[in-house]
């Protein structure tokens, strides 16, 4: 049997492209083979060569009933399904197609209202804080932000995805011949989670490694910050 997973959310912009591509990603890594479905008809499929994953067409409610048939009818295979913003309807379909549903935000109040929102129309789905900041103040003050605003919902957040600018080699129609190590970290730490929640055994992926912010944003201020000495140096 194969799982569907579907990225949906009612606001534009918070990451659900990134987060299918980099889970796709990181499920091809973690030897799990699956097809990232491209529901957003405002954007170009993409090239699947050199990727992990298949890519699919479904831009059309017709093709997305094709699409969906066919990938249940492979073995242990995974479908993530790309939805796009603003369209009530076709989420409401897309939740109603899935094992299990992520909700990408960024830490924004206006992100965190939408999600909240969709966290009470969608009830067995689950949060993704996306493009986390990587300085530690900054992690900080969005960490209280999701505490003080989310609070209710923590047991339907997953762990952040931090912000790393790599990322968007991956929305590129052809990706580069080799990916940096990073991102290729940061994909393994999308997918295995979701592997654990829909109990399919993977290699282990040490989700609070060192190197998790390692290649992200900002990474140098963050060990900068973290680690007195390197910016004190020489005075002491
Ligand atoms: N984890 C991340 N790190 C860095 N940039 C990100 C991350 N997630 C999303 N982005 C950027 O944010 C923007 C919106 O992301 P996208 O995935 O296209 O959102 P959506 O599909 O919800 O509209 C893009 O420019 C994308 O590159
Ligand atoms: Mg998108």
């Amino acid at each position: 049997m194969a799982e569907i997973i579907c990225v949906i959310g009612n606001k534009g912009g918070t990451g659900k492209t990134t987060l299918s591509h980099m889970l796709c990603q990181g499920l091809g890594l973690l030897d799990q083979r699956s097809v990232c479905v491209l529901t957003d008809i405002g954007r170009e499929p993409l090239d699947p060569e050199g990727r992990r994953y298949l890519t699919a067409d479904a831009r059309s409610r017709d093709a997305l009933a094709k699409v969906v048939d066919k990938i249940r009818a492979l073995n242990k295979w995974m479908g993530v399904i790309d939805g796009g913003a603003n369209r009530g309807e076709m989420d409401r379909h897309l939740y109603g197609l899935a094992h299990l549903v992520l909700l990408p935000f960024r830490d924004s109040h206006e992100d965190i209202r939408t999600v909240m929102q969709d966290l009470e129309t969608f009830p067995r789905a689950l949060a993704v804080p996306m493009q986390w900041p990587t300085n530690p103040w900054a992690r900080e003050a969005a960490d209280k932000l999701v505490e003080s605003q989310l609070g209710k919902y923590h047991h339907r957040i997953l762990e952040p995805v931090f912000a790393i600018s790599s990322s968007k080699l991956l929305l590129q129609k052809r990706i580069p011949d080799s990916l940096p190590s990073p991102l290729a970290n940061a994909c393994r730490r999308v997918a295995a989670p979701v592997l654990d929640i829909l109990r399919i055994d993977h290699e282990e992926v040490d989700i609070d490694a060192e190197d998790a912010m390692e290649g992200a944003d900002m990474a140098a201020t963050a060990r900068a910050t973290l680690e007195p000495e390197a910016v004190l140096g020489a005075t002491h």
